[in-house]
């Protein structure tokens, strides 16, 4: 049993800053059981359901391999294949598969829905991203900075792009949480909403974290160890193309960006959740490519090949993060009060 046992994970604050931490060293400590072979089979006889109203390729893959791992069956149910919004509401979806799966995750639009699958069907829910929030990613992302850096509480991330945007929200609350100073660099037009930079703030006031809101580039990321960025449009809002790339054409990130960071090479890194568009062959924008004339998007191919990228590092650790939230929510494993 755990002071985690049974419970859901739909958004960073559901844990508290310590039990993050946890987290994110429980995910260190299972890459290593990993790497060396070791069976951890925390999971032995669940199952676990994985819903996805959106595509997926890391949290899909991660939730199934972490699943398998640990001993548990994973059953894929994707938007087209079950009665999910169509035939059949939240509330009685939730219902039946609390009483058949011992843990569901969900990716999806609404952040409603996965508070609803929590609430109704009674076993631990696990946010794999909403409009919202994606806070199983924080955790894998939290795990590269410190196998980075050696430590968590002090470094300063400039996530750059879409300010107001499912990875800009949880990065916002997250760092502040974590003691990490968190600037959102990005156009007047995306800065967060209020009510997440008072999420954030509140977090702050306790772990010392500094939080910059900017559109000034150099000021942004001047000092800044880990620059990070994420698609210019996310999943669901296809029709903002043309708006975006007049807001964020001047917000790529590329090598002079880098530069203007000031930072001495050991001390800083690219990260990029993925997917990415950092050249021509990402085959599904073509068409936006070919229409606007552009080769590289948010970020350059020579920053995604450079050697201060990490975000495929930061892919591997999206399983090994998964393991952690699931072992500790509903695994076969004892954590001390935390
Ligand atoms: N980073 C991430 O969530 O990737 P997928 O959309 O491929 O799951
Ligand atoms: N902001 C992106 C993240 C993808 C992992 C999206 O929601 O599409």
């Amino acid at each position: 049993s755990s002071v985690f046992q049974g419970r859901s994970f739909l958004k960073e604050k559901d844990f508290t800053p310590k039990e993050l931490e946890y987290l994110i060293n429980l995910g260190l400590h299972l890459k290593a059981l990993k790497k060396h072979n070791i069976p951890h089979h925390y999971l032995e006889g669940k199952n676990i359901a994985l819903l996805f109203e959106k595509t997926s390729t890391r949290t899909r893959s991660s939730f199934t391999t972490a699943a398998v791992d640990m001993g548990a069956h994973p059953e894929f149910l994707g938007s087209h294949d079950i009665q999910l919004g169509k035939k059949e509401s939240v509330e009685d979806t939730a219902k039946v598969l609390g009483r058949m799966y011992d843990g569901i995750e969900f990716r999806g639009f609404k952040q409603k829905t996965v508070e609803d699958l929590a609430k109704f069907s009674g076993v631990p829910v696990w946010n794999g991203l909403t409009d919202d929030w994606h806070p199983t990613q924080m955790i894998a992302d939290f795990m590269t900075v410190k196998e980075t850096f050696g430590k968590i509480k002090g470094i300063t991330l400039t996530f750059v792009g879409d300010g107001r945007n499912n990875m800009a929200n949880s990065f916002l609350v997250a760092s502040a949480m974590l003691g990490v100073n968190i600037h959102i660099l990005a156009p007047k037009e995306l800065f967060p909403e209020q009510s997440v930079i008072d999420t954030a703030k509140y977090f702050a006031k306790d772990s010392g974290s500094e939080i910059l809101i900017t559109d000034d580039i150099d000021k942004g990321v001047k000092g800044s160890n880990v620059i990070y960025t994420d698609v210019w449009v996310s999943m669901g809002e296809e029709d903002k193309w043309d708006e975006r790339l007049k807001l964020l054409t001047p917000y790529q990130v590329n090598m002079e960006m880098l530069k203007k960071t000031q930072m001495p090479d050991d001390q800083l890194i690219f990260m990029h959740c993925l997917p990415a568009y950092h050249d021509t062959l990402t085959t599904t924008t073509h068409d936006v490519y070919e229409k606007y004339g552009l080769t590289e998007m948010e970020v350059t191919d020579e920053v995604f090949r450079s050697k201060y990228a990490r975000q495929f590092e930061e892919a591997e650790n999206r399983m090994h993060s998964i393991k952690a939230i699931m072992a500790a929510t509903l695994g076969h494993m004892f954590i001390p009060e935390v």
